[in-house]
């Protein structure tokens, strides 16, 4: 799977060191509170799991499950809850946590749809972020790393589904996209 990269952009220590700082930010930040986290799956499995394991504080975990990309490398701007019963939020402190923010259109949908539900505060959490013009906008609170436009896979995050068990970051050779778009 290496071959199939560009280059690498972010190396399992250099995610670790990175989540060490947004772990303490973040345990910092809602010591006095209960944290509900809500994680999107499935890109932001591998993000939830060591970003959590670094906070040392009570908190509760539930997720969303939504698609979008239907298997191709640009988003179809529709988004799709595969999930019918959306978390109990009412009153609570929630953190959303997905992998990576790009168009906006999920992080936009799930925050309106959670939102809707009445929790006390939301904030959001990434591990990526494109540096573009969105499509929607998204208030973000904590960001691990800003990437360029450019198609990232590994570490939670796949194109046609491959490509997630990778323990690192890295942009995936172009050709490879064109070639499914044949
Ligand atoms: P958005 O709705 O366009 O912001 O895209 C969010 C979702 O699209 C993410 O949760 C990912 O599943 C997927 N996505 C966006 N950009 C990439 C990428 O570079 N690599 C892999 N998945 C991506
Ligand atoms: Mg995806």
């Amino acid at each position: 799977m290496r071959g199939d990269l560009e280059r690498v952009l972010f190396d399992e220590p250099a995610i670790h060191r990175r989540l060490d700082e947004m772990a303490a930010q973040i345990s910092n930040d809602y010591r006095d509170c209960e944290l509900t986290v809500i994680a999107v799956l499935n890109g932001s499995l591998m993000f939830m799991s060591d970003l959590l394991r670094r906070i040392p504080l009570p908190l509760r975990l539930d997720f969303v499950s939504v698609m979008s990309y239907h298997g191709k490398a640009q988003t179809s701007g529709e988004v799709i809850f595969k999930q019918i019963a959306l978390p109990d939020v009412v009153d609570r402190h929630i953190l959303i946590l997905d992998d990576i923010l790009d168009s906006g259109h999920t992080l936009a949908a799930v925050r309106e749809k959670l939102e809707a539900t009445k929790p006390r505060s939301i904030r959001v959490c990434v591990l990526l972020s494109k540096k573009k013009q969105r499509a929607r906008h998204v208030n973000t609170d904590y960001i691990a790393f800003e990437i360029e436009d450019e198609f990232v896979v590994g570490y939670g995050l796949d194109f046609m589904e491959r490509y997630r068990n990778l323990p690192y970051i890295g942009v995936l050779r172009k050709e490879l996209i064109a070639e499914s778009r044949k």
